[in-house]
């Protein structure tokens, strides 16, 4: 907040204003406290397709929350939200939807997982058209569906892809009340793998992640652990955890139960030390392009137990125009960015470091998916790591591990901090959220892959960006 525009923002007279000039004026995001019960509290009103699959599963879930359900009670389906609300043991209140309607919600959520071809698509319609003036600010409009290239004709394939479009302009209608829209999709027989999704995606630590499809895959049956220290027992490596969003991703892995190792080069040691006194964990000086570090890192888990999650955040810019490009800044920039990666994964798989269940999760960047001038080799490092994380995840869910990336937008650093202020200001607004993100908003999409009932997720490429128009 320590800006002209924050400052304006700040107060009655300079949001007017703002507004009058026809500039963004964005709510603030509502971010996870540690001091709620439980994943979600509010209203939730839950609308569903025929043959929706997923009832059951959504039902298991919001049993667990503090939501007050709801379901339109004229709908088609309206019997079988009801019966499969029932068996969960969950109290669903029947209601008129309608424009106009008293009632406000916090959050919606359409089971589509039935959908057979285009032509069901009108059940997103007649579910969301009357109450899209009803969704409160920091609200949620959730979709689930099937994955569509695991769909039975092309037919369905189509109205599952269709699911992406509805839910990313969505987000873009309710993004000025800092409400955001997601497609997660469900594999058949993954069913029962999708509660770590779920209460992600409505839940505040979601808050950035906006117009994203998450995809939940089959995997072992695992119970969702305590909300509040998922990462109890296990043993996380965090690189470049000195400062900035490797900082804020030690410090959430360690608010949620995890032992944390440290990762940061040599003249980081003060800021590393600091960060893992306050934390409890154990550090670890290195330069993760060097030769040694993937046996030093692998060895250093090793008397920690394992490695449980493997963060590869540590990262740098070197940017020029590809013309002006010293050969040093490219090579520098591929071996930072994506090759000690992949060294430090050889290692640890190649010395069994990874523990039973291991989860895997690098920081790609929404430049590497979107392009940038003068970031060539940037760019090219980061989609480098889409690239691995996509081959990479089939061939580790052999080995029961899992491995993902998160793309972050802009995010409010050290860094964005430095840029001058009218860029600044057009790389913040530039999304649907109208602001930058936190860097608490990066690893808590990163705990939510570390999560151990993620088992399923696997292979999914996360924006943290706001619906940033950039690469969209
Ligand atoms: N800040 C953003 O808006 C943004 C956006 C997209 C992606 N990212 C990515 O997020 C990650 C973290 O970014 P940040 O903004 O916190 O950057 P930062 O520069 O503030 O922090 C990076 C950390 O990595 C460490 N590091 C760099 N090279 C290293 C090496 N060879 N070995 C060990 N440690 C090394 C640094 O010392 C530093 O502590 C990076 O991978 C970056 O590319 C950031």
């Amino acid at each position: 907040m320590s800006n002209f525009y924050e400052t304006m923002l700040n107060n009655n007279l300079g949001r007017s204003l703002l507004k009058t000039a026809g500039l963004p004026t964005p709510i603030d995001l509502k971010r996870y406290n540690p001091s709620q019960e439980t994943y979600f509290e509010g209203k939730v009103l839950v609308g569903a397709c025929k043959n929706a699959a997923l009832l059951g599963d959504l039902f298991r879930n919001l049993k667990a929350s503090k939501a007050t359900v709801y379901f339109p009670a004229a709908a088609k389906t309206a019997a079988d939200i009801l019966a499969a609300a029932n068996k969960a043991g969950v109290r669903a209140i029947g209601v008129e939807t309608k424009k106009g309607m008293s009632e406000k919600f916090d959050a919606f959520v359409f089971d589509a997982s039935g959908f057979e071809s285009g032509a069901d698509l009108n059940q997103l319609y007649y579910f969301f058209n009357p109450v899209m003036r009803q969704l409160n600010s920091n609200g949620r409009a959730l979709v689930l569906g099937r994955p569509h290239m695991k769909a039975a004709t092309g037919e369905q394939a189509a109205a599952m892809r269709a699911l992406e479009g509805f839910t990313r302009s969505v987000a873009k209608e309710i993004g000025k009340k800092s409400s955001t829209s997601l497609t997660i999709y469900v594999e058949e027989g993954a069913e029962a793998n999708l509660d770590s999704s779920f209460r992600f995606a409505i839940s505040a630590k979601s808050c950035y992640v906006d117009g994203q499809t998450i995809t939940v895959s089959k995997a072992a049956a695992s119970e969702y652990p305590d909300w509040h220290k998922p990462l109890a027992g296990k043993v996380a490596l965090v690189t470049g955890a000195a400062r900035g969003i490797g900082e804020s991703i030690a410090r959430t892995l360690a608010r949620d139960g995890a032992k944390v190792l440290g990762l940061d080069i040599p003249p980081a040691e003060k800021d590393l030390s600091r960060v893992i006194a306050e934390i409890g964990g154990e550090m670890l000086l290195a330069d993760i392009s060097s030769k040694e570090a993937p046996q030093q890192i692998s060895d250093k888990l090793k008397e920690m137990g394992g490695g449980d999650i493997i963060v590869h955040n540590a990262g740098v810019t070197r940017d020029k125009t590809l013309a002006n490009m010293p050969e040093h800044w490219w090579n520098m920039t591929i071996d930072i960015n994506l090759l000690a990666e992949e060294h430090i994964n050889d290692a640890l798989l190649a010395n069994g470091t990874l523990n039973k269940g291991g989860s895997i999760i690098c920081v790609s960047s929404m430049n590497g998916i979107a392009g940038q001038l003068g970031q060539t080799n940037y760019a090219a490092s980061k989609a480098g790591v889409i690239g691995y994380v996509q081959y990479m995840a089939p061939v580790l869910a052999e080995k029961g591990f899992t491995i993902n990336a998160v793309a972050p937008g802009f995010i409010e650093t050290q860094m964005t901090d430095a840029i001058p202020f009218m860029t600044r200001e057009v790389g913040r607004r530039l999304n649907s959220l109208s602001q930058g993100g936190k860097p608490v908003d990066v690893a808590e999409t990163i705990a939510f892959f570390g999560n151990p009932a993620s088992n399923g997720v696997t292979g999914n490429i996360v924006r943290v960006c706001g619906q940033s128009l950039v690469g969209a």
